[in-house]
C-alpha cells in the first residue's frame, strides 16, 4: 500500500446526467465548491440520449393532481405518496428553472407545445427539437456546469468506492483513466447520480456507463437499497441485426403510431383497453408474446396512416436514424423489440436524498425514495432528477459552511495495474443470463438459475479489485445479484416485475423489499 493523491471539495457529486448536473450547478451557484466525477464524458448519459421528454402539469387543462393520480396508477400500489406530491407539486417550478438556465422547449401557437405518453391522461410531456429533448437538456446543464466557477467537472474518472467511518461518508476513492491513478477525494458530502443498470443486460437503451456503480457502492458501504426487482423494459426499440438498440419513443405511439404483429394485424386493443398506450409493462408482455407465437414474423411500429408533416417534425431525429439503416418511417415497417430501460429501484433515501448512511445522498435512477413504485409512469425521471436533486442542495445548504478537515488519510493496495480476468465475456455471460431469466419474465427456476452463477463467482463480487473494469465488473455483479434475489423473494406480479410462476399481484405483497449488507 501507499498514500493516494488527494483532493478536498466541499461536495463530490458522481454523475452528470441530468440529477448529477442540476444539482450541482445549484449548489455551485450557493458558493459551495462542487467536484463532478465522470465515468466516460458529459455526453456519456441516459438524459443525453431521452427522446420522449419530461412531464409535468404546466397546461390549463392539467394539474398537479392528474399528474399525481397517473403517477399512481402506473406505479402499481408502490408508490410512496408523499414523494409523489412532492414530484408533482415542485416539478413545474423546477422545468421554469431549466428554462431559465436556457433550456429550449418546442413551443406551438406561442404555448408549450405537450405530447403524450402511455398511462398519462392528458398531453404533459414537453419536448424539445421534436424528440431530442434529453439532448437539449444535457446541452444546457453542461454549458451551466462548465462556466460556473465552483465546480470543477472531471471526465473520465471512476468512483470505485465510497469512504465510509462509523457510517460517515467522507468521500470516495476513484480511478483518474486519463492519468491512470487511484486517488482520493475528500468531502463533506457525497452525492450519488450514477443512473441506472440498463448495461446489465443483453439489450438495453442505456449507454455503456449504466452499470449501476452507485447503486453497487453504496450497498458495499453498508447503505440501504429498495425496490431493486423492479426494471422497466421498454417496449420499442430499433431491431435490426447490425444496429444499435436505439429508443424509438414513445411518443410515437402518443401520436398515433400503431403495433403490428408479423401478419400485420395490430394486436394492442386484444390485450388492453388504451391499445398502443396500456402501462409499458403490459405493451412489453404483448410483445413478447406475439413474437413467440410467431418467432419469424417480428413486431413492428407502423406510422404510415399518420400525417408525413407531423412525423417528420416531430420525429427528426428518430427518422434520421431509421433513415441509416434503410428504412422511411413515414412509410416502412419500423422492427422493434423491448430493451431494459429504467430501474425504479436503487438505494434508499428520504425526500431529501439522504441515504442511510450520514453524509452521503442519492437522487436520480440510482436513488429510491419510492416514487415510482412498482413502475415509472413514462417521462416522469427527468422531472425526479429535477426535484430530488433540488431538494438534496436545500437540505445541504449549511454544511458546506462548516469547517472540513482537509488531512487526507487513505492508502490502498495498488497496483491497479494488471487484468487476470477476461471481462468481457464475464459481462456478455451475465448478459444473456439475465435477459434470459431476470428480464421481463422471470420464474423461481430460472431466477435460482442466475443466483447459482452469481453465488459462484461470489469471491471475485466481494474482494478488492485489481483493475477499474474489474471494479466495475463487481458492480455489475453485485447490483445483478439484487435484481435476482429480490425478484426470487417477491412472490407476485406487480408493474416492472413479472413472474411466470405468480402471474397476479397479492394484497400481501403490498410493501417493499430493503436490503442491506
Ligand atoms: C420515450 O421517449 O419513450 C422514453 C420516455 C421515458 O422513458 O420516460
Amino acid at each position: 500500500t501507499r498514500d493516494l493523491p488527494g483532493y478536498n471539495s466541499d461536495f463530490i457529486i458522481l454523475g452528470s446526467g441530468i440529477a448529477g448536473f442540476f444539482t450541482a450547478i445549484l449548489a455551485g451557484r450557493l458558493g459551495a465548491g462542487v467536484t463532478v466525477l465522470t465515468k466516460q464524458t458529459i455526453l456519456d448519459s441516459n438524459t443525453d440520449k431521452a427522446q420522449g421528454g419530461i412531464a409535468a402539469a404546466m397546461d390549463t387543462e392539467d394539474s398537479p393532481e392528474l399528474h399525481y393520480q397517473d403517477t399512481l396508477r402506473a406505479g402499481a400500489g408502490l408508490c410512496d405518496r408523499g414523494a409523489v406530491r412532492i414530484l408533482v407539486n415542485e416539478g413545474p417550478r423546477r422545468v421554469l428553472q431549466l428554462m431559465d438556465m436556457g433550456a429550449r422547449f418546442d413551443v406551438e401557437g406561442g404555448r408549450l407545445a405537450l405530447t403524450r405518453e402511455g398511462a398519462h391522461s392528458c398531453r404533459r410531456i414537453l419536448h424539445a427539437s421534436g424528440d431530442a429533448t434529453g439532448a437539449e437538456i444535457q446541452r444546457v446543464l453542461n454549458k451551466q456546469a462548465l462556466a460556473e466557477k465552483n465546480i470543477e467537472v472531471l471526465e473520465q474518472h471512476f468512483a470505485v468506492d465510497l469512504l465510509v467511518r462509523d457510517n460517515v461518508c467522507y468521500g470516495v476513492l476513484a480511478y483518474d483513466y486519463k492519468n491512470d491513478t487511484l486517488k482520493v477525494y475528500r468531502s463533506r458530502a457525497v452525492i450519488l447520480a450514477t443512473g441506472g443498470v440498463g448495461q446489465l443486460y443483453a439489450h438495453s437503451t442505456n449507454p455503456e456507463v449504466a452499470t449501476g456503480d452507485g447503486i453497487a457502492m453504496a450497498y458495499r458501504a453498508g447503505a440501504e437499497v429498495m425496490d431493486m426487482e423492479f426494471l422497466q423494459f421498454h417496449p420499442t426499440v430499433l431491431n435490426l441485426p447490425g444496429a444499435p438498440r436505439f429508443l424509438i419513443s414513445e411518443a410515437v405511439r402518443g401520436e398515433g403510431a400503431y403495433l403490428r404483429n408479423g401478419r400485420g394485424e395490430r394486436f394492442m386493443p386484444r390485450y388492453h383497453e388504451l391499445a398502443e398506450l396500456a402501462p409499458r409493462d403490459i405493451v412489453v408482455r404483448a410483445i413478447l408474446e406475439e413474437m413467440q407465437h410467431d418467432p419469424q414474423g417480428g413486431v413492428f411500429l407502423d406510422l404510415s396512416h399518420l400525417d408525413t408533416e407531423l412525423v417528420l417534425h416531430r420525429f427528426p431525429n428518430i427518422n434520421r436514424t431509421c433513415k441509416g439503416y434503410g428504412l422511411d418511417i413515414t412509410r416502412d415497417m419500423i422492427p422493434v423489440a423491448p430493451a431494459a430501460h429504467y430501474m425504479m429501484g436503487g438505494v434508499k433515501t428520504n425526500y431529501f436524498g439522504e441515504t442511510t448512511i450520514e453524509r452521503l445522498y442519492a437522487c436520480g435512477e440510482a436513488a429510491c425514495q419510492g416514487v415510482h413504485g412498482a413502475n415509472r409512469l413514462a417521462s416522469n425521471s427527468l422531472l425526479d432528477g429535477l426535484v430530488f436533486g433540488g431538494r438534496i442542495v436545500e437540505r445541504t445548504a449549511g454544511l458546506w459552511r462548516e469547517k472540513m478537515e482537509t488531512r487526507v488519510d487513505f492508502a490502498a493496495e495498488l497496483p491497479y495495474m494488471n487484468e487476470p480476468l477476461d471481462c468481457l465475456a464475464l459481462q456478455e455471460e451475465l448478459q444473456a443470463l439475465m435477459s434470459r431469466y431476470a428480464g421481463p419474465l422471470r420464474d423461481r427456476q430460472g431466477l435460482e438459475k442466475v443466483l447459482s452463477y452469481l453465488s459462484e463467482l461470489s469471491d471475485m463480487e466481494n474482494t478488492a479489485a485489481q483493475t477499474p473494469r474489474q471494479a466495475e465488473m463487481r458492480n455489475r455483479l453485485m447490483v445483478s445479484r439484487l435484481v435476482a434475489e429480490t425478484a426470487l423473494m417477491r412472490t407476485e406480479s406487480r408493474g416492472g416485475h413479472f413472474r411466470r410462476d405468480y402471474p397476479r399481484p397479492r394484497k400481501s405483497w403490498l410493501k417493499h423489499i430493503i436490503l442491506r449488507k
